[in-house]
């Protein structure tokens, strides 16, 4: 078998096509454009649901975390109410406006603004003010904090900017929502997280995770050879699937990849030890019930790395052989994002899995470092408005795929318009 012949048998082709996408350059504006920036401000962002963490950070009653949802320009916090209900509210002080819960996370039963001291139930009810006898008819059912549809799917946390979303979560994830649920999410009460303010669209930062022909040229010496191989040296895609705006892409992973004779750390922390064909966090056993869900690598292929599993519009979920990881891309403005990156790995219960994640964790830093070096460049590349367009191949089906859907959100006139064409 020649080499391309075996690379027709392990990659699918023609994805951009079968999606129904165009195969023409795609345009720069999106990228670069303040007003497309506020239609997707008014018409994605404070349309469709976007998730902000998961269960685990509010694992108690009275547990809450605080967090800026930028494009909104609002500050919000998250609780599970003494009620045991999941709820998002505006951070924000019916008084006169101040920032209820200062703290990044914590427990309480009641929140107090330090401003004049109003005092607030953790399910928002108000609780007290002082020297109410001085105001004039306060409705004091009126002054609570203000609620934030809120909604859970899997354990992630989804809000939606709209008082009375037009369509639920379930609806809005779609074929997604079910073909994802019951996956053993492995490994959510312990994560490492990442945290960076980018000059790019936010666009630029998520297509640089949504596609794999980059990682033979940026990441040689890192994962240039875990994902690429003899026989796929452009690390081409195993498979993609769409469904309505969200999508998942099945990567190519080398199952002969073998640490180079001279990386002792990887070779001694890798020995014996069965990760899958990519360096992971974790071994594979004792994954079998997270690897066995039908979702993950659907075509059952030997070549599997990763699938990414992307709840449009900023949820990006990585799903490999040793447990996931996800990342978010939340706009600030046209060309400045914040970036969230979160990895979920077990414990270490020995001194070989202790050194198994630090070279895991070390690795995964210059991974990323490399990837998101790479995005300023890009955005200043886009405004020096050298070209109105740029070009995608195959492999890029996923950024063709998110800009599509972002302009169908930006135009449509509903949310079911949106979702449905
Ligand atoms: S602004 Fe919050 S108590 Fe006055
Ligand atoms: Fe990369």
């Amino acid at each position: 078998m020649n080499e391309m012949t075996e690379l027709a048998g392990i990659c699918t082709s023609d994805l951009t096509r079968s999606a129904g996408l165009g195969t023409g350059p795609v345009s720069c504006e999106p990228y670069r454009s303040p007003e497309y920036f506020e239609r997707e401000r008014e018409q994605l962002f404070k349309r469709a649901w976007l998730t902000v963490g998961r269960i685990e950070q509010v694992p108690e009653k009275g547990s809450f975390f605080t967090k800026t949802i930028e494009i909104w320009n609002t500050p919000i916090v998250v609780v599970r109410t003494s009620d045991d209900k999941v709820q998002a509210f505006y951070n924000v002080c019916p008084h006169r406006g101040n920032q209820v819960v200062l703290e990044e996370r914590g427990r309480a039963s009641r929140f107090m603004c330090n401003y004049h001291n109003w005092v607030f139930r953790n399910d928002g009810r108000l609780f007290g003010i002082p020297d109410e006898a001085n105001f004039f008819d306060v409705d004091k059912k009126a002054c609570g904090l203000r609620p934030i549809a809120t909604e859970v799917w899997e354990g992630w946390i989804f809000i939606n900017h709209q008082a009375v979303p037009e369509v639920g979560l379930t609806e809005f994830l779609g074929e997604f929502g079910r073909r994802f649920s019951g996956i053993s999410w492995e490994n959510t009460e312990t994560s490492l997280y990442f945290e960076a303010h980018l000059d790019a669209n936010w666009k630029v930062l998520a297509d640089a995770f949504s596609e794999t022909y980059h990682i033979p040229s940026i990441h040689p010496a890192t994962i240039g050879k875990t994902f690429a191989s003899q026989v796929n040296p452009h690390s081409r895609p195993l498979d993609a699937l769409f469904w309505g705006p969200h999508r998942q892409f099945s990567t190519f992973g080398n199952p002969e990849y073998a640490p180079p004779e001279d990386a002792m750390v990887e070779k001694m922390a890798y020995a014996n030890r069965d990760t899958g064909n990519v360096l992971g966090a974790a071994d594979t056993a004792g994954m079998s019930r997270y690897l066995d869900h039908p979702a993950i690598n659907p075509k059952q292929s030997r070549y599997w790395a990763l699938d990414i599993a992307v709840a449009f519009p900023t949820l990006h979920i990585n799903l490999s052989p040793g447990g996931f990881w996800s990342h978010r891309f939340w706009p600030i403005s046209v060309n400045r994002t914040r970036w969230e990156a979160e990895f979920h790995v077990p414990r270490p219960t020995t001194a070989h899995e202790c050194l198994q994640q630090e070279l895991y964790v070390a690795r995964i830093a210059e991974i990323l470092l490399e990837d998101v070096t790479n995005t300023e460049r890009t955005q200043r590349g886009i405004e020096a408005r050298a070209f109105d367009t740029m070009q995608l191949q195959d492999g890029e089906v996923q950024i063709r795929h998110n800009l599509h859907h972002v302009d169908r959100w930006v135009n449509a006139a509903s949310v079911s318009e949106a979702l449905n064409g």
